[in-house]
């Protein structure tokens, strides 16, 4: 008796291994893994550009990315991670340099701009030259960020250290009297790959092509596994996915709740209490976390949380630690509502219009992977016209990843959308209001409904995996 149990034991054991092995062998790849650092480097604090007389200088510049050896082929705005703020209603004007040894030019991403000012790969500004930006911000407050964006080099240029964040504040948020100042902090998260001497990686295998580069080293504002001290006080971040391509689960390490207040074009309704929540390249999110509970020499980390995004999200990794260093009395409460948004009714939509994203092509590879990095089937090209719309008309646009194995975070040009339903999927409170970047994880279908601008001319949808975009996940969509 006891001698049949314990084989039957074993032969469970050994059908589960054999389950195990051959779903791995099929369908699971491990990709880079983050390696933490010691948490002994002072977070930067970027500090903010005045709006006006700007010159933005795009240049070879060193950086201290890790905490012994200084970065010497970075290459960045300003020699920095810069920060600009503006005002809701006014002119923005800037003088960019490009004094790189390659083309680019300067997309703000998420600002709605005038076709040309957008920074489409079309328009690049020659090594040595410059351009001169301008325009008029019509938006509300909101956490946006900008970046080069020249055809199949986005991505290198981007990972070497060119983007900046661009903060438009109005009186709407101004009035709700949010945690400022030394209060107010800025984290750039991204993941990057380091030479031996300190000098940045960027060489792209075959697995790196097909899920995007992926880096060994967790940087916030471009200082590997930093730290913050931290007041018993509510603190405003404002953060954004700058990687290449890796997607955050974002938590506490006290399992804690946070706040978020924000996302990619501004204020939600009201905050969202919640305990983790995913941002995808390209995405940002506004929260606020709440370290009055805590005593002076408390340590809690911000942390990535492991979660279901095969290949992208197995491992869990601290990336910020805060150290609680001061006492001092907080009087700010969550307000109850942040402000107040109208949802587009999609009965008025001109009509919904298909995007499919890429699917497995059933090749010779045991692996499961999709295949060429496609739009509807079409890789990029920078003189086609992919679709037509009208300006001023409301539109559904349907992403569709029903067939695909990878996620992908997609995003518009010149407008912002509302997600209108997922498919497969959980629409987050934290990924209602406005948004320009929405991810699609493996299997989802998602529809998003937006209101065309009277900015005529060719704008950009396209997968924000840079790797992806580079190798073609994009379209050109005109507004007529
Ligand atoms: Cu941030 Cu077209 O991208
Ligand atoms: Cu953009
Ligand atoms: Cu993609």
């Amino acid at each position: 008796m006891k001698h049949t149990t314990k084989f039957s034991n074993q032969f469970v054991i050994f059908i589960f291994l054999i389950l195990t092995y051959s779903c791995a062998d099929d369908s699971v790849i491990s990709l880079t893994q983050i390696h933490e650092g010691n948490f002994i480097s002072a977070l930067p604090i970027p500090s903010t550009i005045n709006p006006q007389n700007l010159t933005l200088e795009a240049k070879p510049s060193p950086w201290k990315f890790l905490q012994d050896l200084t970065t010497k082929n970075s290459l960045l705005y300003n020699s920095t991670l810069p920060v600009i703020k503006i005002n809701s209603g006014d002119l923005f004007n800037v003088n960019f340099k490009n004094e790189l040894n390659n083309s680019s030019n300067i997309h703000w991403h998420g600002v709605l701009t005038p076709a040309k000012m957008d920074g489409h790969p079309k328009d690049l500004v020659a090594p040595g030259s410059n351009m001169n930006y301008a325009f008029k911000i019509k938006q509300r407050a909101a956490t946006l960020w900008f970046h080069p964006h020249p055809h199949m080099e986005t991505a290198e240029q981007a990972y070497m250290g060119l983007a900046g964040m661009f903060i438009v504040n109005d009186d709407e948020e101004k009035s709700l009297q949010l945690p400022s100042g030394e209060f107010e902090i800025p984290l750039v998260f991204s993941d990057k790959k380091f030479n031996e001497d300190g000098t940045l990686r960027y060489a792209l295998g075959s697995i790196d092509k097909h899920y995007g580069y992926l880096g060994d080293k967790m940087l916030v504002n471009y200082t590997e596994s930093p730290y913050l001290n931290v007041k018993t006080k509510f603190y405003r971040f404002r953060m954004l996915n700058g990687s290449n391509a890796r997607i955050f689960d974002i938590a506490l390490s006290n399992g804690a709740s946070y706040y978020v207040i924000g996302n990619d074009g501004g204020l939600l309704e009201k905050p969202v209490m919640l305990t983790h929540a995913l941002l995808s390249p390209g995405e940002r999110l506004d929260v606020l976390i709440d370290f009055s509970r805590l005593n002076v020499g408390d340590t809690i980390y911000l942390q990535n949380n492991s979660n279901t995004i095969e290949g992208y999200g197995e491992q869990s990794y601290k990336i910020l630690r805060f150290i609680v260093t001061e006492k001092e009395n907080e009087v700010f409460s969550i307000p109850g509502s942040l402000s107040s948004i109208t949802n587009l009714n999609p009965a008025n939509a001109a009509r919904t219009r298909i995007f499919r994203l890429p699917a497995p092509h059933s090749g010779h590879s045991g692996m499961h992977m999709d295949g060429s990095h496609t739009i509807n089937g079409l890789s990029y090209d920078i003189s086609r016209i992919d679709e037509s719309v009208k300006a001023g008309d409301i539109e559904i646009w349907e992403f569709d990843n029903s067939m695909g194995m990878d996620p992908h975070p997609m995003h518009i040009h010149g407008v912002q959308f509302q997600i209108i339903d997922k498919m497969n999927g959980n629409l987050e409170e934290y990924e209602k209001g406005w948004k320009d970047t929405v991810l699609l994880k493996k299997g989802e279908k998602v529809r998003v409904i937006m209101q065309f601008p009277n900015e005529k001319g060719i704008f950009l949808v396209h997968c924000h995996n840079l790797e992806h975009e580079d190798d073609g996940m994009m379209l050109n969509f005109q507004i007529q």
